[in-house]
């Protein structure tokens, strides 16, 4: 097949993982045969040194045009100055909303290689198999906010048809696993939370009523989630706590540079990102962990491209390279495998050994 691939690298590590996914995509295409044009444009950070602003017009252009769009992360200290006038996370979320992106899942499947790695007991991580489906274009991120000398303020507004569209999605994501979906909420405090339960339940009784529905109140869901997280499959939220939640999340597979991302509106379009920032503290020194890039492609050629064989090829590539002991600094402060030689050992394994037999 032919695609076009819109890649936004970004800023501090973003570059690292990016190329790292791109040289995994371009094997694909290799061994399938299919033609993959790969687009660079500028975000984050790195737009605004040239151009002034965090999403060049071409850029969101570009992304508008494309099959999927891949991005690594933006930000850093450079561009984090509480007073600047543009930031460079303005840029992705700017993105996110002009494509529509409501949905953004952010599946965690803990490694049997790395429970290690977690923080968490081993026993209970086995068999942890579960998806946060975070709203993404609404909320808090997107409300009026305001700044004068006495203060500042942020609003928060969900609509009926924002929340009902994301649960929709939620709920039809559990009918393809095991029909549980957990819907987090503040609704002992705040009013979008108690309009999220209702619009919740009503989509969840009248057109899924082969999926079971619990609410869960968002602070003990931040502590059920390392006490019992095998007790969940699909879980919906609104676009902050999926945000926290997800980071959090990510102690279950062992590092932030493990988990991927998929960002999805009503069309076929999506942008695929890690859900890892810049990470500063590494950035430049070639150690950061490229699998939640790797695994953000797999998920590109799953939901973008309908390639579905493709994306279960880079998911067991990679399971095969962290079974293999390959680990970079982040799993491992022994074993430290740069950024180049874990994508290295991904890509070796994408083609399986071929059984050689003597006629
Ligand atoms: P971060 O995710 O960048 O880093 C948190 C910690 O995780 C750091 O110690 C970092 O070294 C580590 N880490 C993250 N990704 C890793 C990887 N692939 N391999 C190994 N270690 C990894 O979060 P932060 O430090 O709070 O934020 C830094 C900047 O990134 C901020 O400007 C923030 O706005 C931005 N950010 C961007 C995105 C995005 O572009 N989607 C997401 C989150 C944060
Ligand atoms: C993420 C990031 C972004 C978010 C920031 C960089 C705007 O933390 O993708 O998780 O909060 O959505
Ligand atoms: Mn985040």
């Amino acid at each position: 097949m032919h695609a076009d691939i819109v890649v936004l690298p970004g800023d501090g590590i973003g570059p690292e993982v990016t190329a790292a996914a791109v040289a995994v995509l371009r094997e694909i295409a290799r061994v399938h045969g299919h033609r993959f044009d790969l687009h660079e444009h500028a975000i984050g950070g790195t737009a605004i040194d040239a151009c002034g602003e965090p999403l060049p017009a071409t850029t969101l252009a570009a992304c508008r045009a494309a099959d999927a769009v891949l991005l690594g992360a933006v930000g850093g200290p450079k561009w984090s100055d509480p007073n600047a006038k543009v930031r460079p996370e303005q840029g992705l979320l700017t993105l996110r909303k002009g494509l529509g992106l409501y949905a953004n899942l952010r599946p965690v499947q803990p490694h049997a290689a790395t429970l290690g790695a977690a923080p968490i007991k081993p026993h209970l991580l086995a068999g942890v198999d579960l998806v946060v489906v975070r709203e993404l274009t609404g909320g808090i991120y997107f409300g009026d906010k305001t700044r004068d000398g006495d203060g500042a303020s942020d609003l928060c507004a969900y609509s009926v048809a924002e929340i009902e569209r994301v649960v929709r999605r939620a709920c039809t994501l559990a009918r393809s696993r095991r029909r549980h979906v957990t819907s987090v909420d503040k609704a002992n405090v705040l009013e979008t939370s108690r309009l999220w339960r209702d619009v919740a339940t009503r989509v969840a009784r009248e057109e899924f009523p082969d999926v079971v529905l619990e609410h869960q109140l968002v602070d003990s869901m931040a502590m059920h989630l390392l006490a019992k997280p095998r007790a969940f499959d699909v879980v919906v939220t609104e676009n902050m706590f999926g945000d926290i939640l997800t980071d959090e999340a990510s102690m279950l597979a062992g590092s932030m540079g493990l988990l991927p991302s998929a960002s999805l509106g009503e069309g076929r379009a999506g942008l695929y990102e890690p859900i890892h920032g810049s990470a500063p503290d590494i950035a430049g020194r070639g150690i950061a962990n490229p699998v939640g890039a790797i695994l953000s492609a797999a998920l590109l050629l799953r939901h973008s491209l309908g390639l579905e064989e493709e994306a279960v090829r880079v998911e067991r590539a990679a399971s095969d390279a962290l079974d293999a002991g390959v680990f970079t600094a982040d799993l491992s402060p022994y074993r430290a495998a740069t950024t180049a030689e874990m994508t290295a050992a991904v890509i070796d394994r994408l083609v399986a050994p071929c059984a050689v037999v003597d006629l």
